[in-house]
């Protein structure tokens, strides 16, 4: 066997020493949020500002925590453009600093393919095995489109970064430079549960038959729905986000993945963010495996669970049934993500259903974010065809198959009382109700 750690070796440098070989005009990228080398983006940064190098661009998504080249002083020469925003890229975004791409999350991989414009992917990964594989560890999503195209690669070795099973790993022999940074992986805030929350999870909980095969998205609702739901026989996960509500529903015993029809006995995801739980959880546990982004959220791998239910939180959604779940009006919030790609996929799985949930209203009970039209300027995240039911603290509205009167009818009766009558004016002036 090849002496692979002799190789870890030869191609052992630091952050700086990587930074030192990015060169001006570079396109780099890394993946989703924890896969992002922080010490060598940093090392990068120092060098443009010191004007080594130049016009340097950079990929990433849901990026949480702040980063150096974030700001304001680097715009022009260290630029930053987002697949999905997240706390920490937010602002620049919403000032129009950062350009964007918006897209279903499925398909991150061949836009890579197409563009064809990598020079670096920088990524962080869980230290190297003795046959000299890396594991990705707490994320995929894209990575493999990113490694087809780069011409570059070089990684970050944290050993916080659990090591996962799937087909997330990279070889020392496709890195060009490893360096080293030991930190705590990035955890996702728990947000805590309203009383709406619960009321919500319990909505759909009624509609989650046992053997199910469950995604859960990103948001407030998240954490209800996986209580809500402990109380479920046999469910299967498949879903791009593993978070604490799997991990909760595994340990309580509701999910076993037996009566999965594709996957069977494996909880399948593309990325883990969460607490260290999660971290604790996946490290080294062959139940859950890592598989790219333009398979898991694939809509006809998604079909291949039978009951497959799709949860995930929308902005605001309009009579006709389109929902915004990326933005205020024109102003970018996060990103399409993968939910219309479960939208979708739920739809076409055997008994399978969709449901979007949010509050009623926004910003303390001031705005409903059930409208007779989209906020002007509003991205269309989950189209109007597709959209299965709609769920609010006063209940589920049940839109796929319905007329245009018989869906605003549903929405209305799940609109915030003061409201209603206010949405039953202008739906009438609409010409929708008589
Ligand atoms: N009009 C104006 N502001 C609104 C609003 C509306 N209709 N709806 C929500 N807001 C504001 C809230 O007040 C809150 O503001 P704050 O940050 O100042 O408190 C902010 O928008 C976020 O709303 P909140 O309900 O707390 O969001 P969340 O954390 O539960 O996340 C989504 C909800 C929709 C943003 C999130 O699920 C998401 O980004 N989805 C993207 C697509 C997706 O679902 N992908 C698949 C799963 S990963």
């Amino acid at each position: 066997m090849e002496n692979f750690s002799e190789i870890y070796k030869q191609k052992l440098t630091s952050a700086e020493g990587i930074a030192q070989m990015i060169k001006s005009g570079y396109n780099c990228a890394s993946p989703i949020c924890m896969g992002e080398p922080v010490d060598i983006m940093n090392a990068i940064a120092r060098r443009v500002k010191n004007g080594e190098i130049e016009n340097i661009k950079t990929n990433g998504t849901l990026n949480i925590g702040n980063r150096d080249y974030f700001n304001e002083e680097f715009a022009g020469k260290f630029d930053f453009r987002s697949w999905f925003f997240g706390a920490g890229s937010r602002k620049g975004g919403q000032e129009g600093r950062f350009d964007y791409f918006s897209y279903n999350y499925s398909d991150y991989p061949r836009i890579y393919d197409m563009r064809n414009d990598l020079d670096a992917l920088l990524m962080v990964v869980s230290p190297m095995d003795e046959h000299g594989y890396f594991s990705t560890g707490a994320y995929f999503g894209e990575t493999l489109g990113m490694l087809r195209n780069a011409k570059h690669v070089f990684v970050e070795v944290n050993k916080y970064m659990p090591r996962t099973f799937g087909e997330n790993f990279i070889h020392i022999s496709q890195v060009e430079a490893v360096c080293e940074n030991h930190e705590p992986i990035i955890e996702l805030p728990v947000s805590s549960i309203s009383e709406n929350d619960y009321k919500i999870g319990g909505y759909i909980a009624e509609m989650v038959p046992d053997g199910a095969t469950i995604q859960i998205g990103i948001g407030g609702i998240s954490g209800a729905l996986g209580k809500a739901l402990a109380d479920k026989k046999d469910l299967g996960i498949h879903t791009e986000m593993f978070s604490d509500a799997m991990v909760e529903l595994i340990e309580c015993g509701a999910v076993t993945n037996e009566r999965k029809t594709f996957h069977k006995r494996q909880s399948v995801s593309t990325f883990c963010f969460g607490s260290k739980k999660v971290y604790d959880y996946i490290n080294n546990n062959p139940s859950l495996v890592m598989l790219p982004v333009d398979y898991v959220n694939d809509p006809y791998n998604i079909a291949k669970n039978d009951n497959f239910i799709s949860v995930n939180a929308g902005l605001e959604v309009d009579f006709f049934g389109q929902v915004c779940s990326e933005s205020i009006g024109p102003v970018p919030f996060s990103g399409p993500g993968g939910q219309f790609d479960y939208v979708k996929g739920a739809k076409m799985s055997r008994g399978g259903r969709s449901f979007i949930a949010m509050p009623s209203t926004a910003k303390k009970g001031t705005i409903s974010k059930i409208k007779p039209m989209l906020t002007t300027g509003a991205a269309v995240t989950s189209h109007k065809n597709e959209v299965d039911c709609i769920v609010t603290e006063y209940g589920v509205a049940q839109l796929f198959g319905k007329t245009m009167r018989e869906r605003t009818e549903e929405l209305i009766n799940i609109a915030h009382p003061d409201f209603r009558e206010e949405l039953r004016f202008e739906a009438k002036k609409m010409n929708i109700l008589i």
